[in-house]
């Protein structure tokens, strides 16, 4: 008898395969380049979409690929183990369009879906304001109801994809006097009239991928464009998180991956003391741990995925909230410690950008700090434990 619980199945193994081989041919070798030009990588997006690694996790229903969540965390995990910028757009796509596949009405799934399907349009997600991040709740962008239409106005902070996406879910308050029940998500279009960006923000990593405000100057949409019932913007802006913190656990594990494979190969090489570093102790045992961390984090990712599948499917999966804080909370301080470690084993070279190490470990920071910071994740944890 087997248990199939999250162990991955034949077809996640080919996907895998399938996936790096894109990876390697295609995204490793222009991810120096992404990162140093701080250019979205619209080539490497075209390559994406003609291989449908995209937006995996599309149901066929709505012209997708119809991926499980494993999938599309092996997808995102592959991806990230080459070009950690590259691997936000599979993964902000699933975080912008969670919100429809959770709660929207069927008119909204069918009008926006099929497009981010076929590789027209991406989707971002606009939670953060200027003044509140880890308290997402006391965001102050409004939407006033006028006749057949809500007036948004506010800024959105930190907008991954701003700009390149066509699509924007977006929360804003409809009622100021019921708290986190007075905001509702509603689809915002780029090409809306009032949107705008801010300058693209200078980061430590992800370069490749643009972080940007999004300016809402009363940009009046159609009521229909609400996800959802009035007031429940920010339970589904809390219940998309849920699915979509694996998708970052899955992005610090490619990163960590990519790494760690790195440190690996130099250290064979490596000669000091008239002999490979890899015969130092010292050396083996960072390497032992370095890939202890990081199964022990890929094993709660997939637990992870599994319970957000069920989840998606309808299941009542009272712990998802827990494992999908847990998984990120885990894989990117994995992360953070392996990146490290890696440009440790490389020593000089390591600090050097003539080496992809110091991407990395710039590029696994940010894991630590979006779709919540880890101080955020343990709080939601023990609020779980402790309820
Ligand atoms: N699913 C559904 N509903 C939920 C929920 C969940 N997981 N968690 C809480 N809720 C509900 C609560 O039941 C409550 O509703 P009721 O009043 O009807 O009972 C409501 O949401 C408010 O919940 P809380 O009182 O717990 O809210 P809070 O304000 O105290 O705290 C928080 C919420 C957990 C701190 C939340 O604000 C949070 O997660 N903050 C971090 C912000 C964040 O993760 N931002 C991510 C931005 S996206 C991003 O960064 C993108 C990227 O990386 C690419
Ligand atoms: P703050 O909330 O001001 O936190 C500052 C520090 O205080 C942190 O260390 C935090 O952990 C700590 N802290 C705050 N409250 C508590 C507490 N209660 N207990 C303990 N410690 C606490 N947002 C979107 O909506 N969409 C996006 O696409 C998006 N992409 C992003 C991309 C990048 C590159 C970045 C940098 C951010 C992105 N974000 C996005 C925003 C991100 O989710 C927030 O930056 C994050 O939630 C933290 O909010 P903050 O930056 O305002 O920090």
């Amino acid at each position: 008898m087997s248990f199939p619980l999250y162990a991955p199945a034949e077809e996640h193994r080919m996907l895998r395969e399938a996936v790096r081989a894109l990876a390697d041919e295609k995204i490793a070798p222009r991810a120096a380049e992404t990162d140093e030009n701080e250019e979205f990588p619209w080539e490497v997006y075209k390559d994406l979409v003609a291989a449908d690694f995209h937006a995996v996790h599309i149901p066929e229903e709505y012209g997708g690929a119809g991926a499980d969540a494993l999938a599309t965390v092996i997808v995102i995990e592959e991806v990230a183990r080459a070009c950690a910028s590259t691997s936000l757009i599979p993964a902000v796509n699933k975080l912008g369009t969670v919100p429809l596949l959770l709660s929207a009405s069927e008119e909204l799934r069918r009008r926006y879906l099929p497009p981010v399907a076929r590789g027209e349009a991406m989707f971002s997600y606009a939670l953060s304001e200027p003044e509140a991040g880890s308290d997402a709740a006391s965001m102050k962008t409004r939407a006033e109801r006028d006749g057949d239409h809500y007036v948004l106005n506010g800024t959105k902070m930190w907008i991954t994809n701003a700009g390149v996406s066509e699509y924007y879910t977006v929360m804003a308050v409809t009622d100021p006097s019921a708290g986190a029940r007075g905001i509702s998500a509603f689809v915002v279009e780029k090409s809306d009239e009032g949107v705008s960006f801010g300058a693209k923000e200078k980061k430590l990593g992800i370069k490749g991928s643009p972080t940007r405000q999004v300016i809402l100057e009363n940009v009046r949409i159609p009521a229909w464009r609400m996800i959802g019932e009035p007031g429940t913007g920010f339970k589904t802006a809390l219940a998309t998180l849920d699915h979509t913190r694996i998708t970052i656990a899955a992005q610090a594990l490619g990163i960590a991956q990519g790494a760690l494979d790195y440190a690996i190969g130099y250290v064979k090489e490596r000669k000091q003391f008239g002999k490979a570093i890899a015969e130092f102790q010292g050396v083996q045992f960072m390497i032992a741990d370095m890939a202890m961390k990081l199964e022990a984090a890929r094993q709660l990712t997939y637990a992870a995925a599994a319970k957000s599948e069920l989840a998606m499917k309808g299941e009542h999966v009272p712990d998802l909230t827990f494992f999908s804080s847990a998984a990120k909370c885990a894989a990117s301080d994995a992360a953070m410690e392996i990146t490290t470690d890696a440009v440790q084993l490389l020593g000089g070279y390591g600090y050097t950008r003539d080496y992809p190490v110091e991407r990395m470990m710039r590029d696994a920071k940010i894991t630590q700090i979006y779709e919540g910071t880890n101080q955020i994740q343990r709080m939601v944890m023990a609020r779980q434990l402790l309820k």
